[in-house]
Order: C-alpha cells, then structure tokens, then sequence
C-alpha cells in the first residue's frame, strides 16, 4: 500500500525554485486536498542533476524510490521544445519497466506559447504511463506570463480532477 500521506511534487526544471516550482507546488497542494494527505513535499530533480546518469547512485536511487512509494505524484516541468525537460526524462529513465506502476501521476507543464498547450497530454501523459503510472486525470499546462490566475486555474482544474478523490477514497 503506497503512501497517502504526503503528495510529492516532483519539478524536472534545470532552473529550481521558479515559476514551475510554484505551479508544482499549487497543483499538489490542491491534489492533497481532494485526497484528504496531510502534507506536500517538493522535489527538485535540478539538485540531483549531476549524478542522473551515475547508474545506482544511491541519492539517486533514493529520490526513484520514496517518489514511486507515493500514491500520488505531480509531475511539473517547464516546456522545452514543446516537450518535458531532458532533466526530468534523465531521472524517469532511472527506473525500470514499470518503475511507476501502482501510483497515480499529474502531468503538469509551464509554458511560454499557447501553440504548445497540449504537450502535457500528448508527451508527458505517454512518458508516465509507460512506467506504469495511472494519470487518471487532465494534464494541467500553465502560461508562464498567467500566474497572477493560477489558483483560479489550479481550483478550475482540481473540479475536473475529483476522480482522485475516488481513486484514494
Ligand atoms: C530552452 C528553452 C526552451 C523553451 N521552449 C519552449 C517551448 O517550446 N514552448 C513553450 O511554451 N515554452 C518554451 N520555453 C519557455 C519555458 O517553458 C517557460 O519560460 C518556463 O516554463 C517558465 O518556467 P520557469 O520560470 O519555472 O523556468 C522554453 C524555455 C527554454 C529556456
């Protein structure tokens, strides 16, 4: 039984503590709400970026684990090239087949260019679900200029997302 307790919000942004940080952190904070979790916890994957292709390196490994024995895991990165992050791809492909499977991922993204609003469906949803993660819900993708609206966004998504609270029930 995996771990209901904490939310964890995992941020694949080379840049940590930045606009994708605070939309990782909204959207988990609202999903530990619908949940009922006591707490959130972020992880920033930029602090562990020099040892991702170190193959077993224990901090490395530690962070693959205490992430795959959350039930619920958002997964935030910015968009680069209208797709993830290289930073957060070299931390998913850390894990083996079906690394994930048993937990519930969001895939979230923050983006400059509305042109890409569908790149959390249409890349990051595959990428976690190959790991054998259910993403049960809508990817959320967030315009880095339209923060000042993001706990209206985050409340607009949470509504659409009452399925987790199924899901965790
Ligand atoms: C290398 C690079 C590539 C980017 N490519 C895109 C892109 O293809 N589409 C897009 O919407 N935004 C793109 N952006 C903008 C970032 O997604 C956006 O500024 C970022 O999500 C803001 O988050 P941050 O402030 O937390 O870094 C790019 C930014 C960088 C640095």
């Amino acid at each position: 039984m995996r771990s209901m307790s904490v939310v964890r919000a995992v941020i694949g942004n080379p840049n940590p503590g930045g606009r994708t940080t605070t939309v990782g952190e909204t959207v988990a904070g609202a999903v530990a709400e619908l949940i009922g979790a006591e707490s959130t916890e972020t992880i920033e994957l930029a602090e562990v970026a020099p040892h991702l292709f170190e193959w077993g390196n224990e901090e490395v490994k530690a962070l693959t684990e205490t992430v795959a024995s959350s039930a619920v895991n958002v997964f935030a990165c910015p968009t680069y090239k209208a797709s993830y992050t290289g930073l957060l791809k070299a931390f998913l492909d850390n894990y083996g087949n079906d690394g994930l499977a048993g937990t519930m991922a969001v895939p979230v993204m923050v983006g400059a260019a509305p042109l890409h609003a569908l790149a959390p469906e249409v890349h990051l949803r595959p990428l976690l679900v190959e790991l054998g993660a259910s993403v049960p819900t809508r990817g959320l993708f967030v315009l880095d200029t339209e923060l000042d609206s993001l706990d209206d966004t985050v409340e607009a998504w949470a509504d659409g997302a009452a399925v987790l609270r199924r899901l965790a029930g």
